[in-house]
């Protein structure tokens, strides 16, 4: 399994470029992803999490019943006036949990690995949290960027421990 990339890994932080080759290069790099999130028991990862600065995230919203979906340059389309806040957390941001308020309903345009576009329209609940989730990803963008300053200042102790640690791995 590939190693998770951890809060302070510059990976994290870089805008993902886009797929532009649906090839069996991209099909093997997905399969590998979804072998990586359910063995790391995520709802979601995207490519950046496992080093490659590419738009490609995989969401399985269903808990257990290995229905992935394939994001490949995704896209929110739409999204709701109401917000709703709930716990986040990141398999790249270990042992932190916070509040996120999001869009409650998105729709996303996106890809899947046989070069496929296809709308998932209305994703509500869990699935819209974590469609967002994973996109921002994609964008270099972490959950801990969209909590409250209090939230924020609450983690900063452990924020710079996480990237600390990244950082002497990444020098080791
Ligand atoms: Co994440």
């Amino acid at each position: 399994m590939a190693s998770i990339r951890i809060y302070g890994d510059p990976v994290l932080r870089k805008k993902a470029a886009p797929v532009t080759a649906f090839d069996d290069k991209l099909g093997k790099f997905v399969e590998q992803m979804i072998d990586d999130m359910y063995e790391s028991d995520g709802v979601g990862l995207a490519a950046p999490q496992v080093g490659e600065s590419v738009r490609v995230a995989i969401v399985d919203p269903t808990g257990g019943e290995k229905a992935p979906y394939v994001l490949i340059n995704p896209e929110v389309i739409e999204r709701s006036e109401e917000q709703v806040e709930d716990e986040e957390g990141c398999l790249s941001i270990p042992d932190i949990r916070l509040k996120v308020r999001r869009p409650a309903i998105v729709s996303v345009r996106a890809w899947n690995e046989h070069g496929e576009e296809y709308t998932i329209e209305n994703a509500a609940g869990l699935f819209a949290r974590a469609l967002q989730h994973e996109i921002d990803h994609l964008e270099g963008i972490l959950f801990v960027d969209r909590v409250s300053p209090v939230s924020r200042q609450l983690v900063s102790g452990k924020l710079k421990k996480l990237a600390k640690s990244s950082r002497d791995r990444a020098a080791a």
